[in-house]
């Protein structure tokens, strides 16, 4: 694997010395700004796989720093470490609010905490989601607007017309995981569970064994939190590294983050195959779901690798097909109409809608649906997108 890239920025020639020393040590390829222009000008020209930046700069505040990186298409996805002498929770709160992903004090801890946060925000790179199955992760703009009864369904429908490949869905909806009780798995193993497993245990041959199989379902699960105690539990910094176990093992990853897009999930999603958007009827969710459209597109996703999905989870009313195109400035690639009480009662027997009701319309759309979105999702990994 090429060495990774770091670029340390602090106007403290000292400490930036230090860390670079570290960092030398454990095998980075490390350069050095001394102030934030020049930390700027440095990382949009060179791009490096990470970017440690000293709050306290002595041109800009290390919140503007962070907001000029974010708002650059360049820049946008490159991982951002705070590394602060002023510890105070508020410091903490603006930096992570401005856009870096770790806030480490500078004390006695700072280098092992360091190495632990590079290891985990190097772990997810392009270049590893590249490799293996292919992801498609399921948003919503809101609750309810049908991402993990989708999720399963279009998991199971890829499962029926590739019965050579294998499929794994990670439920990551935070507080409570929502797949768990659609396709009746009452087991033990869940994400929080798994994440607090020793690295070196969840390896793909750990999820290729272990992962539970649903049967009918014809995938795995990786299930999501069972309660909210847990969910404050959860390990996040193991996420990366067991979504790239999953997809070492899995010929598709389908990972339902319902409406929790957050840092945690951005990086999923900036570096998914596929984003399956599902777009319910009501004005509110329609407008919701543009902002969330306009903000995924300064993040660096490319429109075109959003599946969207509109979906009348809750009746007939609301807006038509072409009035959603309108306000959204988008074409939508599929309709699922209303299915009445059939889809709960699907749900609610843990069976996939097209088993249970193979006769009804929507089956078709389903299995449509799942067929586009697997073949979209290969025709995008063969693609590179030109940076916008
Ligand atoms: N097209 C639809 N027709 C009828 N009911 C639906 C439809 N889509 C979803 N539902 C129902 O809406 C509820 C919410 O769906 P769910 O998949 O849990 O949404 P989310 O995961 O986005 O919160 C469920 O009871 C589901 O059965
Ligand atoms: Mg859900």
């Amino acid at each position: 694997m090429p060495q990774k890239r770091i670029l340390i920025v602090d106007s403290d020639v000292a400490s930036r010395n230090f860390i670079a020393k570290k960092l030398y040590e454990s095998n980075y390829d490390v350069s050095q700004a001394g102030s934030g222009k020049e930390g700027l000008i440095y990382s949009w020209r060179d791009r490096p796989d990470l970017i440690i930046a000293d709050p306290a700069l002595p041109d800009l505040t290390g919140e503007e720093f962070a907001s000029k990186l974010r708002n650059d298409a360049r820049t946008s996805h490159i991982p951002l470490v705070a590394l602060s002498s002023d510890t105070t929770s508020s410091r903490r709160q603006t930096c992570l609010d401005a856009g870096f992903n770790e806030f480490i004090p500078k004390s006695g801890q700072a280098v092992p905490l360091l190495r632990d946060a590079l290891v985990r925000l190097l772990g997810l790179t392009e270049e590893v989601m590249k490799q293996g199955g292919l992801s498609i992760t399921f948003l919503g703009a809101k609750g309810g607007t049908g991402t993990s009864s989708m999720c399963a369904n279009i998991a199971m429908n890829i499962a029926q017309f590739q019965p050579e490949s294998r499929l794994a869905v990670l439920d990551l909806v935070l507080p409570i995981g929502s797949i768990a009780p659609i396709v009746g798995y009452t087991g033990e193993m869940n994400i929080v569970s798994v994440a607090d497993m020793p690295a070196d245990e969840t390896t793909p041959e750990f999820f290729r064994r272990h992962l539970p199989a649903m049967n009918i379902w014809r995938f795995n699960l990786l299930a999501g939190s069972p309660d909210p105690e847990r969910s404050n539990q959860l390990n996040v910094g193991r996420i990366w590294d067991i979504v790239t176990s999953l997809k070492t093992s899995y010929d598709y990853v389908l990972i339902d983050i319902g409406r929790s897009l957050s840092k945690i999930t951005l990086p999923l999603l900036q570096h998914s195959d596929l984003i399956a958007l599902l777009i319910s009827t009501d004005i509110s969710t329609v407008s919701l779901t543009k902002i969330l459209l306009d903000y995924l597109k300064s993040k660096g996703v490319h429109l075109d690798s959003v599946y969207t999905i509109l979906n009348r989870a809750v009746g007939l009313e609301g807006l038509s097909k072409v009035d959603a195109e309108k306000m959204l400035g988008i074409t939508i690639n599929a309709a699922m109409p209303y299915l009445g009480t059939n889809f709960a009662f699907a749900n609610s027997h843990h069976q996939p809608f097209t088993l249970k009701f193979p006769n009804d319309t929507a089956s078709i759309i389903f299995h449509d649906t799942a067929k586009e979105m697997a073949a979209l999702a290969r025709k995008l990994r063969g693609e590179q997108f030109a940076p916008a």
